[in-house]
């Protein structure tokens, strides 16, 4: 089965509860985190987190993109977030970060860069809930994919081949089926599914 997750980054902010409604039939919800220091553009964060919980019931699938993750895995527990990703080229220690989203009885994912080798991420595979390989640059939507993805996520397959092993940027109907068949189960699209007249339409494209 594919999971598809929406990021929320590419919604209209303005009418957030109008968005949520449009992605319902998604399996998640990927909620972008960004700090203005581990990358180059500032998103949103706790408050936001906080006031859609209630609006929805999909999972939320937290990416955050910032400089100390372990210093904010309580918060945005408390957010509501059922699986926290982090950044492996971040500051903090990575299996204490793991731990720490794990003690919550939380989900843990470690992300990657396009520039880092998939290798780096072996010491932690068997501790982990999800891999999420990046496609793009981290920082901002909209961006083309970038076909080294495909080799990492190949890689990382034959490496666990039970892992959810999900990939994020410039995703659409091809390049989300290039990363299922090079063994990615699960999705994150922004501007292709929020960007749609129809985002069920676009949810299920990726699926299929
Ligand atoms: C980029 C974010 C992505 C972004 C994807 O730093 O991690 O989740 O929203 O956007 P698209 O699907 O438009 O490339
Ligand atoms: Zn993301």
């Amino acid at each position: 089965m594919i999971r598809i997750s929406p990021s929320l980054l590419a919604a209209d902010f303005s009418r957030l509860d109008r968005e949520l409604d449009r992605v319902s039939d998604a399996d998640a919800l990927h909620l972008d985190v960004m700090d203005g220091i581990f990358v180059p553009n500032i998103s949103f964060g706790p408050p936001v987190l906080q006031s859609i919980r209630p609006k929805t019931s999909l999972f939320f699938d937290v990416h955050l993109m910032i400089t100390h993750p372990l210093d904010y895995i309580e918060t945005f527990v408390k957010c509501g977030a059922d699986c926290i990703t982090f950044h492996l080229e971040s500051d903090s220690d990575p299996l204490k970060t793991i731990e720490k989203i794990h003690s919550f009885g939380k989900q843990a994912g470690i992300s990657i860069r396009p520039a880092t080798a998939p290798e780096a991420v072996l010491p932690f595979l068997s501790k982990l809930d999800m891999v999420l390989v990046m496609s793009v640059e981290p920082g901002f939507g909209g961006q083309k994919f970038m076909e080294s993805a495909l080799e990492k996520i190949r890689f990382l397959r034959s490496a666990a081949p039970d892992m959810t092993l999900n990939v994020d940027g410039g995703i659409n109907a091809d390049t989300g089926r290039r990363c299922v068949e090079a063994g990615a189960n699960m999705l994150v699209a922004g501007s292709y599914v929020f960007g749609a007249q129809d985002p069920s339409a676009a949810i299920a494209s990726l699926r299929d």
